[in-house]
Order: structure tokens, then sequence, then C-alpha cells
């Protein structure tokens, strides 16, 4: 039998916390047949009802979940964990000011980078999805510099599996059909859904979506907008933020990163940048990956037209500003 890995999930008492942790325990994310100890952390205000989600996932008799930790305390809930997902953050209140929501943000991957530094295992996997995201992800990789970078990623796998979606919905074909779109830069509205080399596989072979779709005004256009605006919509609709997309998406991000990418298909991760495709360095901005043996590789060499270089680079400029935002919160 397998050793069970440790997962820690931060703001478990959440929303996402609280869709994402049966997918954990049921094996969505790690593999059907890997056993997990889930660690939840949350802050003391929300430490009843940690506990009432680990007496659910007790109730819940999980075959794979081999224990359970719901703590306060930042250090027990990293120590030894395998793979961090970082969900507990602060959310921004009606009034507040951007630099505001970004200063509390900072202290708080601050301080989580130092204690994932001492207490996690070696070789731990961190996936930050509190907003926002990319920055936090920066922050925390650059408070905990004997983590290696390539072990430090944000979340777009949720706008990824959006684009996805509309795609399958235009096209009237099966979302598992449709592959490889692009999410580049932030997990924000100036984040830019590309769909130049995604492909759809029919019975004649694999189409290209813009020849498919047909309608490059639609594809630049309404398309972008509406995996850009996503989430205010879910907002609108459900008068919560996305929760069970996004919990599902983290098992995605986890699960390829682990236990790879299918041949011929890559996804999008918010990772470190190298440079690649221009994108300045020292940035984590989303590309797309391969993964194999646990490791993400950019995917190099694709074909970047005007409008794509366009909005690559102002989804940059942003992240650029919010790194400097976040620094200047550090003083
Ligand atoms: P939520 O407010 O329901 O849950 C957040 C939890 O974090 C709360 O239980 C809170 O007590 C906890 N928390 C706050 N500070 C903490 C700290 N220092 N340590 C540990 N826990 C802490 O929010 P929800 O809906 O679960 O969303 C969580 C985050 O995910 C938000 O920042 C949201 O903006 C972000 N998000 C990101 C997405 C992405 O695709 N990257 C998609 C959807 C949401």
């Amino acid at each position: 039998a397998k050793e069970p890995v440790r997962v820690l999930v931060t703001g478990a008492a959440g929303q996402i916390g609280y869709a994402l942790v049966p997918m954990v325990a049921r094996g969505v994310m790690m593999g059907p047949d890997q056993p997990v100890i889930l660690h939840m952390l949350d802050i003391p205000f929300a430490a009843e009802a940690l506990n009432g989600v680990k007496m659910e996932l007790i109730d819940a008799a999980f075959p794979l979940l081999k224990g359970v930790i719901a703590t306060t305390d930042v250090a027990e809930a990293c120590a030894g964990v395998n793979v961090a997902v970082m969900v507990g953050g602060f959310p921004r209140k009606e009034g507040m000011e951007r630099k505001d929501v970004m200063s509390k943000n900072v202290s708080i991957y601050k301080s989580q980078a130092s204690a994932l530094e001492k207490y996690a295992a070696p070789n731990c996997k961190v996936l930050v999805v509190a907003n926002p995201a990319n920055t936090n992800a920066l922050i925390l990789k650059e408070f905990a510099p004997s983590i290696p970078e390539k072990n430090i990623t944000c979340l777009t796998r949720l706008d990824h599996n959006r684009a996805l979606g509309q795609v399958s919905e235009r096209l009237n074909v099966q979302v598992s059909d449709v592959k490889n779109v692009i999410i580049w830069g932030n997990h924000s509205s100036s984040q830019y859904p590309d769909t130049c080399h995604a492909t759809v596989s029919t019975k004649d072979g694999e189409k290209s979506v813009p020849a498919l779709v047909n309608d490059d005004e639609w594809l630049r256009g309404p398309f972008i907008q509406t995996v850009q605006q996503r989430g205010a919509a879910i907002i609108k609709a459900r008068k919560l933020s996305s929760a069970l997309s996004a919990a599902s998406s983290a098992c995605d991000h986890i699960r390829n990163w682990v236990l790879g990418t299918p041949e011929g298909t890559w996804v999008s991760m918010g990772v470190y940048s190298d440079g690649s495709y221009n994108v300045p360095a020292g940035l984590i901005y989303s590309f797309p990956v391969t993964c194999k043996n646990g490791e993400w590789s950019i995917v190099q060499g694709l074909s970047i037209d005007d409008f794509s270089r366009k909005k690559m680079d102002a989804t940059a400029t942003e992240l650029t500003e919010e790194k400097a935002l976040a620094y200047s919160c550090l003083n």
C-alpha cells in the first residue's frame, strides 16, 4: 500500500475549502489509489466551523482518508506537508482600497511562506488560490527561499477550464474533446484567454478551434470577455464566488502536476517566469505547461500574433504593477 500524502488546505473553513476537502479525500486530487492525510488551517474566528468540517469528514468515512488535522496553528498545519493548497486570505470588502487588501495578504503570505519553509516536507508543492493569486504566490516564493521556485505556483486552471467550457458550448462539442486553450498572465480580468492553438477532436481528426468557430470577432471579443468576467457573473448569480469549480480546478492543477499531463495536451498554470515568450522574468505569470515526473515545463515555440502579443504584454504590465504595490506594502 502507498504511504499517505499530507495535503494542507488553508482557509479550509471557507467556501472553496468546503468543496475542496471532500474531493481531496475522495482521491480527485492525488489519484484514486493514493491515501491522504488532510491538514486544515483556518483562523481562530473560524475554528469552530473548521472543527465542524472535520466532523463531517469523519462522518463521510472516506476510505482513502487516513487522518485529519484541523488547527489554527500554522506550524502544526504545515508540519510534513507534501502539497499545500493556499486558499486562505483576506477578501476585499466594500470600500477597501486595493492597497489595503494587498497589504493584508502580503503579511499573511509572508508569514505562511516562513512556516512552509520551516515545517513542510522537502520538495513540497505549493498552489496559491487566494487572490491576488499570482502576487500572493510571488510573495510566498520570495519569503521561502529554500523552497525551489519551481514548486510555487498559482491557480489559473479555473480560467483555463472556463475557456474550454465556452468553446465547447459555442461549438456544441463535448468539453473533453477540446484542448490546448491558454490562459496568459494574471488571474484577474486582464488575463488573456487564447484559442489560437486550441483544437477539438472530431471523427475526422483534430481540428483547429479558430477554423471551426470561424468567427475571429467572437474569439477576440465576447469569448475573451466572458472568460475574464466569469467570476463576476458567478457572484452575480450565486451571491457567492465560484467555489465548486475553483475546488475542482485546484484538484486538476495538482493532479496534472503530480501525475502528468496527457501526451499532446497542455494546461495553464501560474508559474515563475523565466522570460519565456518575452514575459518579464520574476513574475508569477500563467503559461501553457506540460507536466512529467512531477515537474512542469513551459510549452515553447508557439507562434504569437500581434493581437496576442498586446494582450500578453498588458497582463504582464498589470502584474509588474501588482508586484510593486506588494513590495511597497512590505516597507
Ligand atoms: P471564504 O471567505 O469563504 O474562505 C476563506 C477562508 O480563509 C475563511 O474561512 C477565512 O477565515 C480563512 N482565512 C483568512 N485568513 C486566513 C489565514 N491567515 N490563514 C488561514 N485561513 C485564513 O473565501 P472563498 O470563497 O473560499 O475564496 C478563497 C480565496 O480564493 C479568495 O481569496 C478568492 O478570491 C480566491 N479565489 C481564487 C480563484 C482562482 O481561480 N485563483 C477562484 C475563486 C476564488
